[in-house]
């Protein structure tokens, strides 16, 4: 099969043959139709998540996909031949830039009718992202929730699953998308590029964060005291080490890393969380109750994976970038 390769740290991936991967009990082994590229597609290339997740070359790259069900192991019953799934890959067994995958049936959920496959490779990653923050923050109806950077692939799914949960939505992010935003239920929408939403909110319920540290002073300070920030780019904390099961070596690493971040949060007794998200077939089948709408910015052939890579990491989004396969 076609697969799209990573031979070293920073380098172009390469199409290459390799042979179809063989299924294991608990596995299904997936036609992939559509792969959606993500953020955490360049991260990988540049190893700049290697501490959460360390990956041995070569790689068959590619985090999320929709396909349809080939062959199943010996121990799944609720998956047949013929089944349309989508998944965001395991963190230890990425892959989806390829003809095919064999994956945990834990990781995969039933694509729902109204999703087409191009649509549907859109959702899993971001989705899983949204609804893992939102079980941290576990928030109630009518409470509020500032998401930096919404206009983007990961605010396509957090808006709606937050509305969903009956939350007042605010979303920062780049004014064209201001509309396609707007149209997903979002009640206060702030132009980065020029208002500044540290002036303008307070007393804000739940942060979700997409921008990394620097913001993280003035997310703070929009946040009502005793307030919950989950952030998706700055650095991980003692709390995520512990949470992830990761070693002793990486919880004292990440214990010091983020301990300046628990101590902004603990000022106003606020909590701050690190995400990294993973695969959850449960919860991403949860999704099939709300109406998600995804935008595709630009679709690519597999020929072509360098190039999305590079429409990804260059910003500017108009909605999510996926590979056909
Ligand atoms: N930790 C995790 O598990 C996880 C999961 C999903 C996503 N993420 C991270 O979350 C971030 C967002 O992901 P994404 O897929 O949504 O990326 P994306 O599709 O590239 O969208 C990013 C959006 O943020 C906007 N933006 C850029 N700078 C901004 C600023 N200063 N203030 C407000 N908005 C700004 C961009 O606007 P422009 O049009 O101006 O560029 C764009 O609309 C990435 O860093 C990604 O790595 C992490």
């Amino acid at each position: 099969m076609k697969a799209a390769i990573l031979d070293k740290k920073n380098q172009d991936l390469e199409i290459k043959d390799v042979p179809v991967p063989e299924i294991g009990e608990n596995e299904v082994l997936v036609k992939v139709k559509y792969a959606g590229v993500n953020p955490l597609d360049n991260m990988i290339v540049r190893e700049e998540v290697k501490l959460i997740t360390p990956y041995k070359y070569p790689l068959v790259m590619g985090n999320e996909f929709s396909g349809v069900v080939e062959k199943t192991g010996s121990n799944v019953a609720d998956f047949n031949e013929g089944d349309r799934v989508y998944a965001r890959m395991p963190l230890d067994k990425i892959g989806a830039f390829a003809e095919y995958v064999a994956i945990d049936k834990d990781a995969i959920a039933i694509i729902p009718d109204y999703l087409d496959f191009d649509e549907a490779a859109c959702v899993p990653l971001t989705a899983l992202t949204a609804i893992q923050a939102f079980e941290l923050m576990d928030p109630s109806e009518g409470e509020s929730i500032f998401i930096s950077g919404g206009t983007g692939s990961l605010g396509a799914m957090a808006i709606p699953i937050a509305k969903n949960l009956g939350l007042h939505v605010i979303t920062s992010g780049s004014e064209r998308n201001r509309e396609r935003v707007m149209d997903l239920g979002v009640s206060e929408f702030i132009d980065y590029k020029t208002q500044d939403y540290s002036e303008m909110l307070s007393d804000v319920d739940y942060v979700l964060d997409t921008l990394g540290e620097n913001e993280l002073e003035k997310e703070f300070r929009i946040l009502k005291s005793g307030g919950v920030l989950v952030s998706l780019k700055a650095l991980p904390n003692g709390e995520f080490a512990d949470r992830m099961g990761l070693s002793a070596v990486k919880k004292i690493l990440f214990k010091v890393a983020g301990g300046k971040l628990d101590k902004m949060a603990s000022k106003k007794n606020q909590k701050y969380y690190f995400l990294f998200v993973e695969s959850n077939g449960r919860q991403l089948d949860s999704i099939s109750k709300i109406n998600i709408v995804p935008s595709i910015d630009e679709v690519f052939e597999l020929d072509d994976v360098n190039k999305a890579l590079q429409k990804v990491d260059a910003g500017g989004s108009k909605g999510k970038t996926i590979i056909r396969i």
